[in-house]
């Protein structure tokens, strides 16, 4: 078997590390930036893991991938692939990989403490509490029970966040132009033939939809506008939105205005159009709950991927 080199961009949980060390593997846990990715600095590796933060696109991968190169296998940390040149890759003969379960039930958890947080004005009343306010009228909030929950897209996450919100007394309804019978029987919610169709029936909307060139900038001004702010029991609830998917499916623009003239109740956001740097725009407005792309960020999670890619790492090279 190839005692491989193995780079971690974008760090790799510590027992992982030490299994690939023990069989013989050596690890480095090194972030390279753009400058230095695209002075070939990843070519002397077998294996790549990253994450979210460094992108593998084309230019990358051609600085890389001259001859001698080493790459064999780009595993993702994680579920998206959109920061990762496929074809191109496919072209240099690279096996790329991802960890497509490992991290669902933190991001179902997330998405519900997302819809929980702005229905119940959780981060508004703590930050006034922290400056010693005791908002208790204007932190009044809604319950998620009989509310309208729309998904955008049904896959893995979604179903999860689906199987949760009915728990919790919602009524699931779901638009996904990919979506298969076999996942339909399972939680019965309700199917939506177009986007505007769920957006128009549904106060509350969760995004969960891969990023392509289809989605990028689909949730805007006008989808938005479309959502009734009364729920099927009569109570005037608000509109809320979150994202705990990918930037950039949600125009930020458009969503900033709809908080400002108050048609957005509440928008969480774990995804931006631009990451690291966010939005401080929207961060800034009181009905807005951000965090920075944590909805994979659990313990839990973070060593079923880990465990995932020693597999594919010890499967992959030793074929
Ligand atoms: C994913 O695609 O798995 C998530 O966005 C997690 C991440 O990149 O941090």
């Amino acid at each position: 078997m190839l005692m491989a080199k193995v780079l971690a961009t974008d760090g790799l949980d510590p027992e992982c590390v030490e299994i690939l060390q023990e069989k013989g593997h050596n690890v480095d846990l090194i972030h390279f930036d753009r400058e230095a990715l695209l002075s070939g600095a990843i070519s002397g590796y077998h294996a790549v893991v990253v994450r979210s933060a460094t992108k593998l696109d084309s230019e990358v991968l051609a600085a890389n991938m001259s001859p001698g190169s080493c790459i064999r296998l780009i595993v993702r940390a994680g579920v998206g692939l959109d920061n990762i040149d496929l074809e191109k890759a496919s072209d240099y003969g690279v096996i790329v990989k991802n960890t497509p379960t490992a991290s669902t039930r933190a991001v179902v958890e997330f998405t519900i403490g997302h819809l929980l947080a702005g229905a119940r004005n959780i981060p508004r009343s703590d930050r006034a509490m922290r400056s010693s306010i005791w908002a208790k009228k204007s932190s009044s909030g809604t319950e998620l029970f009989g509310k309208n929950l729309g998904l955008v897209g049904y896959g893995r996450i979604s179903r999860g966040v689906a199987q949760v919100a009915g728990m919790l007394g919602m009524n699931v309804h779901v638009y996904d132009p990919f979506i298969d019978d076999g996942v339909t029987i399972e939680n019965t919610p309700i199917i939506h033939d177009s986007v505007d169709s769920l957006f128009s029936s549904c106060t509350h909307i969760s995004i969960h939809c891969a990023m392509t060139e289809k989605t990028r900038g689909m949730v805007n001004y006008d989808l938005m506008k479309l959502m009734p702010d009364v729920s099927p029991d009569g109570i005037v609830c608000g509109r809320h939105i979150v994202n705990c998917a990918r930037g950039g499916i949600l125009n930020e623009s458009d969503a900033l205005r709809l908080l400002e003239s108050g048609h957005i109740r509440s928008l969480g956001l774990d995804v931006f159009e631009k990451e690291p740097e966010g939005n401080p725009d929207l961060s800034a407005h009181p009905n807005m709950i951000s965090t920075p792309h944590i909805g994979a960020a659990t313990a839990e999670a973070q060593k079923r991927i880990g465990m995932e890619i020693v597999d594919l790492i010890l499967s992959e090279l030793d074929s």
